[in-house]
């Protein structure tokens, strides 16, 4: 059932081309001039209505909230705010019927998210789920639902469920966009466009995990990993930070890069692997000023550009390049060579990839 892999993890991994695929499929118009999300049916008005966007999640779905959060404040100018699930039912959230609330879930079946679910439909918010299962507690609860179609995802540590949890996300911020006309024709063409081509891009990183896995090798048995990134690079950073701890357990941290200074830079000392990633264009120049912070402190870093940069090179010890695209579909290749690095670290160290110590797939307890 492994396909012919080793592990679940990597064949996972290896089925992101298709997860995106699929999860795309007749919800891109094929003029390329709009998203189709025929499950939701909003009207112009429905979208006027929603004055602030909760997004609610645990772990992996909660990084992939937190690149929702930027695709939709920058795409539709509604303010987002984004909690996990666990401290947003506690602590009476301010959410109303003009709140759109979105959770976000793998399984449909984290017992946080769903209460945060049902707290958020107590209080008259609207919502909407966007998750992997059809008809699980998730699904059936939430008032309108957005299905990835990623497939089962059988390892503890999700990989194929986040990329298309993002695109799940994207779309839904452009069909937002759409009815709230605050995305020119162009531009949201341009987003279509990218996302036809992702599959292939990811493909491209897959047929080249040699570098990666050699990093991994070097490396994996250091104590210490950071991770830096801004804006939608930093909520990628958190994910590859919690894909290493969690599956190979060596201790990693996500920090905003503009962060370093106030703090952890104090950690970083010769030979401490930092993996820098720079693929946001508006914040390029003040992410390789983080990164010469890093390198005058003698860090090995790892840097993930884009295509094209060439100026990486000069800066750091390895560089990773994905494939050119665009900024809001950058953090779904991203993610790709942090998840490999994840897994081949961990088949170094001889750790268990599937089933990592102490966790559990589906968490139905608090
Ligand atoms: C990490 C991981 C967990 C889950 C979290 C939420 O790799 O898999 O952090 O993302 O437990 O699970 P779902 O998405 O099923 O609600």
């Amino acid at each position: 059932e492994k396909g012919g892999y080793e592990h679940f993890m990597i064949k996972e991994i290896y089925e992101q081309p298709k997860a995106i695929r699929e999860t795309t499929s007749g919800r891109l118009a094929k003029d390329d001039s709009g998203v189709i999300l025929d499950e939701l049916k909003w009207s112009k008005d429905d979208v006027a209505a929603i004055k602030k966007v909760a997004i609610v999640a645990c772990g992996t779905a909660y990084h992939a909230g937190i690149v929702g959060k930027y695709y939709i404040e920058q795409l539709v100018r509604i303010p987002v705010e984004v909690d996990v699930a666990s401290e947003f039912r506690y602590r009476a959230p301010l959410v109303d019927e003009h709140t759109l609330t979105v959770v976000i879930s793998q399984s449909g079946e984290t017992l946080d998210t769903l209460a945060a679910l049902k707290e958020a439909k107590k209080l008259g918010a609207r919502t909407l789920a966007v998750t992997n299962v059809v008809g699980s507690s998730i699904a059936r609860e939430a008032d309108q639902v957005i299905y990835t179609w990623a497939g089962p995802e059988i390892a503890v540590a999700s990989t194929k469920a986040y990329t298309t949890q993002l695109i799940g996300m994207l779309m839904l911020a452009v069909y937002m966009a759409t009815l709230r006309g605050t995305m020119s024709a162009d531009r949201v063409r341009e987003i279509i466009r990218g996302l036809k081509a992702l599959p292939g891009q990811a493909h491209e990183i897959l047929d080249n995990v040699e570098p990666i896995k050699t990093f991994a090798q070097q490396y994996g048995f250091c104590e210490d990993v950071f991770f830096i990134g801004r804006s939608l690079d930093y909520a990628v950073a958190l994910e590859g930070s919690l894909k290493l701890k969690e599956i190979s357990y060596i201790h990693a941290e996500a920090y905003a890069a503009g962060e370093l200074k106030h703090g952890t830079l104090a950690l970083i000392i010769e030979g401490v692997p930092v993996i820098a990633l720079a693929t946001q264009h508006d914040v390029y120049e003040k992410m390789l000023s983080n990164i010469k912070e890093v390198k005058a402190r003698d860090a090995v870093v790892i840097g993930v550009a884009m295509q094209g940069d060439e100026q990486i090179d000069k800066y750091v010890d390895h560089a990773i390049c994905i494939p050119a695209t665009d900024k809001y579909l950058a953090p779904i290749l991203t993610v790709i060579p942090l998840q490999l690095l994840a897994y081949y670290a961990a088949v170094t160290r001889g750790a268990d990839v599937d089933k990592p110590r102490n966790l559990a797939k589906s968490v139905t307890v608090e």
